[in-house]
């Protein structure tokens, strides 16, 4: 009777998507984190997959459960997210939902840090993470035929969403107004606008899980109206 069904409007695509923070280790007890707590990129992972997608999670460390007919990879490092996102390509859609640590500690001690009695607090030298979604969006090859990114803002939300569009090479930007006032991290519900070249869609305040399924639903029609 299967033939009778009609086809999930995702069957066959794969789907990559980050999640969840990253953790950057200061010293075997310590780390460097971010308020993320998952839900977002989670819920857009479902989505997926329940609309019939192939879908592969990378995901920092979080506190929920992992969503169920999603093939998940467990990271902790910017470093380790973006070679399991680069092991995880080719995909036909990816994205970034993952608030990823933008620096490390130059170096990991290997020995716990000890204060020395000085009064004195230690340096913590910090450099650079790589930028995932921007490695992806120039990437010749591998890049997906839809690359949606996050943009986290606490001001000139649409100023600093485009700029990110354009630097990062990616399609969407899903801008997310995280001011304490408004947005506040880690919580059930999101107010995002979609910034792309064609212009900006604001949507009303949502559940995280709506927000999900609204994404993944124009994700489809996207797909379906390049005929690809
Ligand atoms: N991103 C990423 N790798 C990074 C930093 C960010 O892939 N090292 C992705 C995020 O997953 C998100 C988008 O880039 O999809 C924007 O992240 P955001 O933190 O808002 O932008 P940044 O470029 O880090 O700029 P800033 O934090 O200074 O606003
Ligand atoms: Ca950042």
């Amino acid at each position: 009777p299967s033939r009778d069904l009609p086809e999930l409007p995702l069957a066959g695509r794969h789907f990559l998507i980050t999640s969840g923070p990253t953790h950057e280790p200061i010293d075997p007890v310590r780390y460097i984190a971010n308020r993320s707590s998952g839900k977002q990129g989670h819920a857009i992972a479902a989505a997926a997959a329940a609309d019939g997608a192939q879908v592969t999670l990378v995901s920092g460390p979080v506190a929920i459960p992992d969503p169920q007919g999603v093939a998940v990879v467990h990271v902790e490092t910017a470093e380790q997210m973006l070679a399991a996102v680069t092991k995880a390509l080719p995909a036909d859609v990816a994205i970034m939902a993952a608030a990823v640590a933008d620096w490390r500690a130059s170096s990991e001690g290997a020995q716990k840090i000890k204060k020395d009695g000085s009064g004195q607090p230690p340096a913590l030298n910090l450099v650079e993470n790589p930028d995932i979604l921007a490695t992806i969006g120039h990437h010749e090859r591998l890049r997906p035929r839809l690359l949606v990114g996050f943009a986290a803002e606490t001001q000139n939300l649409l100023e600093n969403a485009r700029g990110k569009l354009e630097r990062k090479r990616a399609d969407w930007i899903v801008a997310n107004d995280v001011s304490p006032e408004t947005g506040v991290m880690g919580g059930d519900a999101n107010t995002v606008r979609i910034v792309s070249a064609e212009g900006i869609e604001d949507w009303p305040n949502l559940d995280k899980t709506e927000v999900a399924r609204r994404l993944v639903a124009r994700i489809a029609d996207y797909l379906k109206s390049q005929g690809a």
